[in-house]
């Protein structure tokens, strides 16, 4: 079984110790210990790189010497993975040339047995800040670099700044981008965040929708027409290509597409060219083609139901969109971010700066976090919009949550009060289970009044409603004779 990678909240950094000697291994692990290290031993090189495979370290101490591989040539295998895990070489025979090689390797220090604990910890100690130090900053950068370059997309999970990173390095380039994703994660949004970030930027972005334009329209909306091309083409008509030469083309839900138009988009992504309905005349065109899709593509070119070759063109550069649910972190900025843009939207609830003044009830918030977003931003964005028409004070009451969001705690729980909870019930979850069967059990107490539950409750009717509808409380009539 893997070992357990979490440190303890209160540890102050995770230590690898890889000597093949019981002894110091021994020695160390309760020196760090006792200093409030969590530290983890190898006897071995080869457990030690899977130790290092398994979980992440703050430090590692390597013995110079080992039965099955020299330190230094482990250091090489562990550098090549990893330069940022710093490593401080440990061993019995202290030569200069010894530590010179070891620096040159990559080792951030060099100890000699026997060393001196005091002067081990201290710089322990020094390194671990330094590197933390270094990877806050980098974070920080990358956070600042990022918002910079997309001023309206949200996100702080690493997903999403991988994602970011992603873009801002495609962008500059002609190459073209598929972006897939769920419904409502942001493909559009990143569309657009490509061309801004490219030098096509002060060209024309074209979006198209695949999916929703019929097949002979969209021939004629992209490659234009000429006069009398057929019933109705009064006159010239250019088409998207042109449109957006020198610029993006946006093509939303292509898998859409027909078999027919499939074969002539290829044509105009081989040949960058193609003719206007009616037309002989070849124009040719400098487009960027970013595409975007919900379904599984490949799964599609498998069916037989994409072509290949276009797939292969399309996706030169794939760009996939996490759902919501994967990067929960993200939640509570975009609901900030939101907030602000619908506040300004309604002018409702906004300081001297156009900044919102609404916050969601702990309550709310923690079912927006337990929440599994199958539409994704666009949902949250949605309910965030829909709290900010209803709210009538700064304090967001969770009963203003969308119906399916609000009922989705008690959806999968057991309904028997004797059942247990399912195990992987979150806190949330059982917290709202108790309080479901709290407020039951009061209930059959007073014969379902409302009224007296909420008194003997201690809570305002309104909220005992809220909870009722909000836990899925079936409410049975007081009978006659009660
Ligand atoms: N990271 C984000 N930051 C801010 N707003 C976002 C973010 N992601 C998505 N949105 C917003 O959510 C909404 C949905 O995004 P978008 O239309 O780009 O999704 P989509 O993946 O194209 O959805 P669909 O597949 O349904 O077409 C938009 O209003 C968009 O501005
Ligand atoms: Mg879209």
């Amino acid at each position: 079984m893997p070992e357990t990678v979490t440190a303890s909240p209160r540890s102050k950094g995770r230590i690898l110790i890889i000597d093949d000697e019981y002894d110091i291994r021994e020695s160390l692990e309760t020196l760090l210990s006792i200093e409030g290290y969590t530290a983890v031993t190898a006897e071995n090189a080869a457990q030690g790189l899977k130790r290092l495979e398994e979980g992440s370290y703050d430090l590692v101490l390597l013995d110079l010497m080992m039965p099955d591989r020299s330190g230094l040539e482990m250091l090489d295998d562990l550098r090549a993975r990893d330069r940022e895990t710093p490593v401080f070489l440990i061993t019995a025979y202290g030569s200069i040339e010894v530590a010179v090689q070891a620096l040159k390797s990559g080792a951030n220090d060099y100890f000699s047995k026997p060393w001196d604990n005091e002067k081990l910890l201290i710089e322990i100690d020094r390194q671990i800040a330094r590197t933390r130090l270094e990877h806050e900053n980098r974070e920080l950068r990358r956070a600042l670099k990022v918002r910079y370059a997309f001023p309206n997309i949200v996100g702080k999970s690493e997903r999403m700044l991988a994602v970011l990173d992603l873009v801002a390095q495609v962008a500059p380039s002609k190459s073209n981008v598929l972006i897939t994703g769920e419904t409502g994660t942001g493909k559009e949004l990143i569309a657009k965040a490509i061309h801004a970030n490219s030098p096509r930027a002060e060209r024309t972005f074209v979006g198209v929708n695949s999916g929703s334009v019929p097949p002979d329209l969209l021939e004629t909306a992209l490659f234009g027409h000429i006069k009398g091309a057929f019933t109705g083409a009064v006159a010239n008509r250019k088409g998207y290509f042109e449109t957006a030469n020198h610029g993006t083309i946006f093509f939303d839900e292509i898998g859409t597409l027909t078999a027919d138009m499939q074969v002539k988009l290829l044509r105009v992504l081989q040949e960058r060219e193609f003719m206007a309905v009616g037309s002989n005349e070849v124009i040719r065109v400098d487009v960027r083609i970013v595409a975007a899709t919900n379904a599984d593509l490949k799964k599609l070119v498998e069916q037989g139901k994409f072509r290949e070759d276009l797939y292969y063109r399309l996706n030169v550069i794939d760009i996939s969109l996490p759902p919501l649910r994967d990067r929960k972190e993200d939640i509570p900025p975009l609901v900030d971010h939101f907030f602000d843009v619908y506040c300004r939207e309604n002018a409702k609830f906004t300081d001297d700066a156009g900044r919102s003044l609404l916050r969601f009830e702990p309550e709310a918030m923690q079912i927006l976090m337990d929440y599994n977003w199958p539409g994704n931003v666009r949902e949250l964005e949605n309910a965030v919009e829909r709290a900010v028409v209803l709210a009538n004070e700064r304090e967001v009451p969770a009963s203003v949550l969308p119906e399916p969001v609000l009922h989705a705690g008690g959806v999968r729980l057991p309904r028997d009060p004797g059942e247990p909870l399912p195990p992987d019930a979150s806190l949330f979850e059982i917290v709202a289970e108790f309080e479901r069967r709290a407020i039951i059990e009061v209930l059959e107490q007073v014969a379902y009044s409302q009224t007296e539950a909420a008194a003997k409750l201690r809570v305002p009717l309104s909220t005992l409603n809220q909870k009722i509808k909000r836990l899925d409380i079936p409410i049975r009539r007081k009978s006659a004779s009660n």
